[in-house]
């Protein structure tokens, strides 16, 4: 069995308070895994046994090592979060439930980038004969560009079947989309959907545009969008990919924060900069109108040369589709919603809660990831912007995504291993965490539901040519940030002569601290509020005060706590004197958001206390939970201590040691 390795900060350096949760070392212990954690003491959790295999190898640190606090600005203080808290593990399991997809195991049909062939092996599973000729139908399929009625409701579903081609083993493939249905006297056996990534001619609008020459900088922009997974859900369910993130280098964004309910409130300010309250006054007046007027930002990098996708893992559910009629025109040169749609209707199985999520043998996700890939090779000579969404798997149940880790990270180790990462900035994101479940009964929950992931990926030559840029995107992690900031950045790349050093330099002097979208190459304000970046009260996160009776029990618990802080950082030092209450001047709640009635997980308050001997005035932030108080930060001194620490020489300690021979 491990050691449990506890760290320390050493003694003359923090002596106090700083607690330290450092996911240690996931270790085999009767046939269980344990989780330990450094808080003070010693936690440990028991976890289900299969869960954790995959912990055990991939360790990281669950919460930012140095404070207690998501993130701690000016303007906004997020309360500290730990994935595995007390509140939280018993909803962590294995799913169990997820069922396998529809003849997962006795595929007819399989295909490379180049052909499609009949697994003839698999034949005696359909009650077909060995040796039976049975013939496929090889169909391809795309959206026309001619539109029978523009106000049809099916707008955006339209589709034209190609004649069949039949084959008997094996056919080579020259389409995007292509339907498969195998045939035995005269029943439909077998039937899958195909999807490739040819490359196509470069068009554009603009009659003498030109496809982005090669040697132009500029990178491709690649997002990847996970529904419903917060940040720490994240870190709970898919630990193979976040530490593959982490090893290359991406910065997590502790304080982004939701701007709306689903997702269709949270995409509209990534995508268009825009509130989807907003878009009714611009480009879509009411909900049977389609988005073609809408100057999404992929059309902006159309503009200067770069190939665009928009592809979702769903039709049903998409984006611009869920009870809206989605795009008339085709958005962007690779659009999977086309697809999606006749896969979901012909071959969509394994329908759980609100999704299909298998497309025939195939889970839906799986799809959607292969095509990432493949039309990244596809286009490796060209640029791409690309906005891709994983909806079934994810969308429902809190533990779902772990059954897709091992292939987000295989993706990205793919496109790491051809290099495509050297070019590519990368951005994992999701739009909030999960919305219901017993889990949203909690505190935290409800702080999760509103942090959504966001990790971005920037290649080493970004990091070189634009460290300014670099630098500013590591100090905003730690500050609140939303997606109308992810808006700001995309339009940065465009043309990245805007994020060089010298004008990085200009723009940081130039006056934006109240802008509701702050691009992440440049420094958000500290002093950044909900109320400025424009989070409504009812999502926002940071801690906001509520003066409570000093007379009260919590007031005065939460005092006595402090006291007892006080007295262990100078405990073992016997020339400062023991603290005691003076005056218990000010005791704040401090509410994130609005609590639920009867919500479950802890309470912070803010107290400021005078004590004796000395008259030292202290501030402090104390969390109860279900067990416990404890400090969350550090203590603050508000009034000058002058002389009386004289007798201590370390300049922590000097703040709260009165020296004995005073
Ligand atoms: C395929 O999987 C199903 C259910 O998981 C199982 O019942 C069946 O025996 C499997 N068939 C083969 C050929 O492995
Ligand atoms: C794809 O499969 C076909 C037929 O099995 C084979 O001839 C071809 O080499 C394969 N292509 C690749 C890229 O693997
Ligand atoms: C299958 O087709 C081949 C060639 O078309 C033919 O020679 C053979 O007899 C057929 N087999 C059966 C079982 O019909
Ligand atoms: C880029 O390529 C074009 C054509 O190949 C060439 O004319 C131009 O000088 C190149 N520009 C740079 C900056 O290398
Ligand atoms: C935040 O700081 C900026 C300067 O960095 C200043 O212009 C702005 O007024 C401050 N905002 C608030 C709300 O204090």
């Amino acid at each position: 069995m491990g050691q449990p390795i506890r760290t320390f900060v050493g003694r003359g350096n923090t002596a106090q308070i700083r607690l330290r949760y450092v996911f240690l070392v996931a270790i085999v212990f009767g046939g269980s895994f344990l989780f330990i954690f450094i808080n003070n003491g010693i936690d440990i959790l028991f976890l289900n046994n299969d869960i954790n295999s995959v912990w055990k190898t991939h360790r990281y640190e669950v919460v930012s090592p140095d404070d207690t606090f998501t993130i701690k600005t000016t303007g906004c203080t997020i309360p500290g979060l730990n994935p595995f808290s007390d509140d939280i593990k018993k909803f962590i399991d294995r799913p169990k439930n997820i069922k396998p997809c529809h003849q997962s195991n006795i595929s007819l049909l399989d295909n490379n980038e180049t052909h499609i062939w009949i697994i003839k092996e698999n034949l005696q599973h359909y009650y077909v004969p060995h040796n039976s000729n049975i013939s496929c139908c090889y169909q391809s399929f795309y959206r026309p560009l001619a539109i029978a009625d523009i106000s049809s409701m099916d707008v955006d579903d339209r589709v034209k079947y190609e004649a069949c081609i039949e084959f008997s083993n094996s056919i080579e493939v020259m389409n995007e989309f292509v339907k498969v249905s195998c045939i035995y006297k005269e029943e439909i056996l077998y039937e899958q959907f195909f999807l490739f990534t040819p490359k196509k001619p470069f068009l554009s609008f603009k009659e003498d545009f030109l496809e982005i020459p090669q040697n132009q900088t500029g990178y491709n922009v690649i997002i990847v969008g996970i529904d419903a997974i917060s940040r720490l859900n994240f870190y709970r369910t898919m630990p193979k990919t976040l530490s593959y993130l982490k090893k290359k280098g991406a910065i997590e964004f502790y304080g982004y924060n939701k701007v709306g309910d689903n997702t269709f409130p949270n995409l509209t300010p990534i995508l268009l900069g825009m509130k989807d309250t907003d878009l009714k006054k611009t480009c879509w007046p009411n909900m049977r109108a389609t988005f073609d007027n809408c100057p999404f930002i992929w059309d902006s990098f159309k503009d200067v040369g770069y190939y665009t996708a928009l592809g979702e893992d769903t039709a049903t559910l998409g984006t611009f589709n869920f009870e809206k009629f989605g795009f008339s025109r085709t958005p962007t040169d690779y659009y999977l919603h086309t697809f999606m749609h006749e896969a979901e209707r012909y071959t969509g199985n394994n329908r759980d809660f609100n999704s299909y999520i298998c497309m025939g043998n195939k889970y839906f996700y799986k799809v959607l990831l292969d095509y990432i890939g493949n039309l990244a090779m596809s286009l490796k000579t060209s640029k791409l912007f690309g906005f891709f969404w994983e909806v079934t798997m994810s969308h429902d149940y809190l533990n779902y995504p772990m059954a897709m880790d091992n292939n987000y990270e295989l993706l990205l180790r793919k496109l790491d291993y051809t290099r495509y990462l050297e070019d590519t900035i990368l951005i994992i994101l999701s739009d909030h965490g999960i919305r219901w479940g017993e889990i949203r009964f909690t505190k935290q929950g409800r702080l999760e539901e509103r942090l959504p992931l966001m990790h971005i990926l920037l290649p080493d030559s970004f990091r070189k040519d634009f460290s300014f840029a670099y630098e500013n995107m590591k100090l905003n992690s730690h500050r609140l940030t939303t997606p109308f900031d992810v808006y700001a950045t995309l339009v940065d790349l465009i043309n990245v002569e805007k994020i060089k050093n010298e004008n990085i330099k200009a723009r940081s002097a130039s006056s934006y601290a109240f802008d509701r979208s702050i691009s992440l190459f440049l420094p958000i304000p500290s002093n950044r509020t909900c109320k400025t970046a424009d989070i409504d009260d009812h999502w926002c996160t940071c801690h906001k005060g509520q003066k409570i009776a000093i007379d009260s029990a919590e007031a005065y618990e939460a005092a006595a706590s402090l006291m007892e802080n006080l007295n262990t950082l100078i405990h073992g030092h016997p020339q400062c004197s023991r603290l005691t209450l003076l005056e218990l001047i000010e005791v704040t709640e401090m509410l994130a958001g609005t609590p639920y009635e009867s919500e479950i997980g802890w309470r912070e308050f803010l107290v400021v206390v005078r004590t004796a001997p000395g008259n030292g005035v202290f501030e402090a932030t104390l969390r109860h939970d279900a067990r416990d108080w404890s400090l969350a930060g550090s203590i603050s001194r508000l009034n000058m201590y002058g002389n009386q620490g004289h007798c201590i020489h370390h300049y922590q300690l000097k703040l709260y040691c009165y020296c004995q021979n005073e």
